[in-house]
């Protein structure tokens, strides 16, 4: 074990599974199993991990088409008819393989199956490992809002192992590293000089981010706060993902949020906190390091009316997370439309 976050311990695995293999040893021997997975990490996760299980425990898998947009009530329903059919109990266990989209996924439908049954997760995507699979927020998305629907419900346990990463799709495993990029301005200069260089060592890259957003997690649990700096970047990243979803395209979240940190840090200097000089070393290493997410100009207003969706705000308006330098941010900044309109512009004009 390397770190716990609200009771939950998070296992880096380096030995072909120890921990985990212990885990079903001793805490899940008379359980029924269920793995829920997608079918990429079907084909390229699962058989690096079926011999961890004993032929007589095998779960049973709940196998769900890739990708954001089956993030929904439908696919949650898939697994809910799977566990009935196969008469899941109070103290079954879900296991969830795959990706954010998976383990933000099967985490909520455990969480709410017959009030909650356990679920562990096994990250296999690098956003995963870095973010999503920590700090117990679970969701789908609904109407093609991002995570309308969802619970905060910790994992038994969460398995990393970045062995995983090698069948990752390039394009997602740059695009993974948008939140670890994020985790650095939020809260650690230090890191943010690391990333710059470039250096891809996933260990220490995934050590680093968990370490960050679980001293922020265990901090405030229901994001009543300082929690609500994770969110840097994700007020526009959210935006952009639900107007991509309406329209039937995919963009990578990863993506969405890299385009967020460019758009958010622009309005952290026109609102006065962040000094140009920040703002154009961000701009400039998160601009070339991500792919682009074009829209057209016309379309801010659009943008703009999924933002009033967005689950962070109150009556006061759009509510952000904002840079006041390399390292650090400040929470509940309202903001005009218009001003975040102008951000968008500044964006769009870069692409
Ligand atoms: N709960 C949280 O705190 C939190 C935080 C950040 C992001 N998220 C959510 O995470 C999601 C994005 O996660 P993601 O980028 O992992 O997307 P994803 O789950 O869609 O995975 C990306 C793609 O990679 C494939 N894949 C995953 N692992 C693989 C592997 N090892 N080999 C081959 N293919 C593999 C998947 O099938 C998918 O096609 C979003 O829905 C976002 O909202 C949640």
């Amino acid at each position: 074990m390397f770190l716990t976050t609200g009771n939950c311990p998070i296992y880096f695995e380096k030995n072909g599974f120890d921990y985990l293999r212990n885990f079903l040893k001793e805490l899940a021997a008379d359980r029924q199993l269920f793995l829920v997975t997608d079918e990429n990490c079907k084909k390229h996760c699962w058989p690096l991990l079926e011999q961890v299980f004993d032929k007589n425990q095998k779960p049973l898998l709940v196998t769900l088409p890739a990708g954001e947009r089956y993030k929904t009530l439908e696919s949650a329903t898939l697994i809910w008819d799977s566990l009935m059919t196969a008469q899941a109990k109070r103290n079954s266990l879900i296991i969830n393989l795959g990706g954010g989209v998976i383990t933000d996924m099967g985490g909520f439908a455990a969480s709410v199956f017959k009030r909650g049954i356990p679920f562990i997760h096994i990250p296999t995507s690098l956003l995963g490992m870095v973010d999503a699979s920590i700090g117990g927020k679970t969701g789908i998305d609904f109407k093609a809002h991002k995570n309308m629907i969802g619970t905060f419900s910790y994992p038994e346990a969460v398995f990393i192992w970045d062995g995983f990463l090698e069948t990752l799709e390039q394009g997602h495993r740059k695009s993974g590293m948008a939140e670890a990029y994020k985790h650095a301005l939020i809260d650690n200069s230090g890191y943010w000089d690391f990333l710059k260089k470039g250096d891809l060592s996933f260990e220490r890259i995934i050590f680093k981010s968990l370490e960050i957003k679980k001293k922020l997690a265990d901090k405030d649990p229901k994001e009543k706060g300082e929690r609500k700096k994770l969110n840097f970047g994700h007020t526009v990243a959210h935006s952009l993902e639900a107007y991509f979803l309406d329209k039937e395209e995919e963009i990578f979240h990863g993506n969405a949020v890299a385009a967020g940190i460019i758009v958010e840090s622009f309005l952290s200097w026109k609102s006065g906190f962040l000094s140009l000089e920040c703002l154009e070393e961000i701009t400039g290493v998160i601009f070339r390091r991500f792919d682009p997410i074009l829209f057209p100009t016309k379309d801010v207003e659009y943008l703009l009316s999924y933002m009033k969706q967005d689950k962070k705000n109150d009556k006061s308006g759009l509510n952000f997370t904002l840079l006041d330098c390399v390292g650090g941010a400040i929470i509940n900044q309202r903001l005009d439309t218009s001003l975040v309109g102008e951000g968008l512009t500044y964006y769009a004009s870069l692409v």
